[in-house]
């Protein structure tokens, strides 16, 4: 199963970097809300960029789960997004950021961003770490990129291949994919 690398698309010192920037904007653009928001990571793929960014914002901050899935198994394209579960507390009146690991078909935040605002959010923002190529990612609506990719399916730093690789430091494309 491991060992079907093909090469790294982003070095964990790139994301590093990046992470660190992201963290020090929303830290800017969050402290005139009073200070307090809400960090709704979508697990399992955001696990590690969340754990990154939120110890590098310095703002009393509550942490909501919610677990999506839609690439089930061994799939490298979307199979509709599905909420497996929802953890997320009170959110009424709360500012709310959510936080992903990729944006593709964009099904995940499609979803998930009108159903915080359904709880009664202040507001609702999202911030991904990797934005693919393509047509339907651009479509939708995000207030922060960490980076532009390729569209190709990539593993590591949280993202999986059948819950594979999400312990890889670097961000990587797999072998054998259509070109
Ligand atoms: P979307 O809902 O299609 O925008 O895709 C978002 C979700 O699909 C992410 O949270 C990931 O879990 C998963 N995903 C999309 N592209 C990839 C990829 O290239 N590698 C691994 N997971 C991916
Ligand atoms: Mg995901």
């Amino acid at each position: 199963m491991q060992g079907q690398i093909d090469r790294i698309l982003i070095s964990q010192d790139r994301i590093a970097e990046r992470v660190k920037e992201l963290a020090g904007q929303i830290t800017a653009e969050h402290s005139a809300n009073g200070g307090e928001i809400t960090i709704v990571p979508i697990m399992t793929g955001a696990m590690i960029f969340a754990s990154d960014l939120i110890r590098q914002i310095p703002i009393a901050m509550k942490i909501g789960l919610m677990m999506v899935s839609s690439y089930p198994g061994r799939s490298m394209e979307s199979r509709g997004s599905q909420m497996l579960n929802s953890q997320v507390g009170e959110i009424a009146g709360r500012h709310v950021l959510v936080l992903d690991d990729i944006l593709d078909s964009g099904g995940t935040l499609n979803m998930v961003v009108p159903a915080l605002r359904e709880k009664g959010a202040a507001s609702v923002k999202s911030c991904v770490l990797l934005r693919k190529d393509r047509a339907t990612a651009r479509a939708v609506r995000v207030d922060y990129v960490g980076f532009e990719i390729p569209d190709a399916f990539v593993v590591g730093y949280g993202l999986d291949y059948n819950d594979y690789y999400r312990n890889l430091p670097d961000i990587v494309t797999l072998k054998g994919q259509k070109p």
